[in-house]
């Protein structure tokens, strides 16, 4: 039988990825060598964010102590879990750097595109994703947290923002469209449009007030919506932007490999998880590199490459490269076994969250900084 190959579209990440082909496909370039604020941050020192385009300009951005936007888009449904964390770091660690943050609740695009209840979109994302971001650490200081459906109390800033997604409609033309996404729909075009005025209205006169760099970090399932961004802000000429900066990161993979997702419970790890459940997840789902028998893992050794339990120590768990290597290292030669790897994820999981847990409760008192401020 033919492997089937891998699929990674915003509409549907399947397969076993394959990082460099996508590369090549997507034409995207390696990071390059970075400064040492960077190299601190184990996503960038570990290669967990290992691709981008038009990087150079945040680059010189930060070392020129100028002005740059970091924006990012949440799709409101389903449970916030550890992949959704890994990219709330990168916010915060830009928002530490000095950069200005737009963070849109993409409730339109999950309406139009997905069927849900507006309602229901809003408390999902203030419960689950709000609540969470703040416990991780983000500051309502130099943050625009806003919903699709409502972007801002100020008549002129909301017409804009509006205004702008729906000219960006002329720059583009059906066949692009399907070049671009395989498969579309109004539904779909219209989250497209909306997306690319997320990426770019922070440069209009009535946000930042003119051209600024900005960049959006993504999983590179959002590719797509990047390339078609990219394209309509070239050829738009009402407002003179600078082009979209962009940086890509693995997808933090799913407890059964795949990747992790809100629309598969057993794929992945929940905030809200108690103890109990982390333990029994890692323990039941996690893929292993192992061997079956310990005789064989002994004689054998294990893989950490595909070991979820290792995976997840490597992209979040475990800072120290002293200690992961002696992980990776034993885990490799046999004299560490799978449940003992196991066991070292659980307890480093569950010290997390029960930090994270209480941040999380005090964040409530802190969620009306963040709504309507603009
Ligand atoms: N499409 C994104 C998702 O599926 C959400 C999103 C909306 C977004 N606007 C954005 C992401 C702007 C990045 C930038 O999760």
């Amino acid at each position: 039988m033919k492997k089937k190959e891998f699929k990674v579209t915003p509409w549907e990440v399947s397969g076993k990825v394959n990082y460099e082909k996508l590369i090549k496909k997507f034409g995207l370039k390696p990071m390059p060598k970075l400064p040492e604020v960077f190299n601190k941050n184990l996503m960038f020192r570990r290669k967990i964010i290992f691709a981008h385009r038009d990087f150079d300009r945040i680059l010189d951005a930060i070392e020129n102590k100028k002005k740059f936007v970091m924006m990012t888009g949440l799709m409101p449904t389903g449970k916030f879990h550890l992949g959704h964390a890994l990219l709330t770091q990168q916010m915060i660690f830009y928002q530490k750097l000095g950069a200005k943050l737009y963070i849109a609740v993409a409730d339109l695009e999950a309406y139009n595109a997905r069927n849900q209840d507006l309602e229901e979109l809003r408390k999902t994302a203030i419960d689950q994703y709000l609540l969470n971001y703040i416990a991780l650490g983000l500051s309502p200081k130099n943050c625009e947290f806003y919903f699709q459906s409502e972007r801002s109390k100020e008549a002129k800033k909301s017409n804009s923002y509006y205004r702008l997604a729906s000219n960006f409609s002329r720059y583009a033309t059906f066949n692009e469209f399907k070049a671009v996404y395989g498969e579309i729909s109004p539904g779909k075009m219209n989250a497209s449009l909306l997306q690319a005025a997320d990426m770019f209205h922070s440069q209009l006169p009535e946000f930042e007030g003119g051209p600024v760099p900005v960049l959006v970090p993504v999983g590179t399932d959002q590719d797509p919506h990047l390339r078609i961004a990219r394209d309509i802000g070239k050829r738009y000429k009402d407002n003179k932007f600078v082009q979209l900066s962009s940086s890509y990161h693995l997808f933090l993979p799913g407890l059964n490999t795949g990747k992790m997702s809100s629309s598969e419970p057993n794929s992945y790890i929940a905030m809200t998880d108690s103890p109990k459940e982390v333990e029994k997840k890692i323990n039941k789902y996690a893929f292993s590199g192992g061997q079956a028998t310990i005789e064989e893992h002994r004689k054998k050794g294990g893989n950490p490459d595909v070991d979820v339990s290792f995976q997840y120590l490597r992209m979040f768990f475990e800072p120290d490269d002293k200690k992961l290597k002696k992980i990776h290292d034993d885990y490799k030669s046999g004299k560490l076994l799978t449940g003992e790897l196991k066991k070292i994820l659980i307890s480093k999981i569950n010290t997390f969250l029960k930090e994270h847990q209480k941040r999380r409760e005090k964040a409530k008192k802190q969620i009306d900084k963040f709504l309507f401020k603009s």
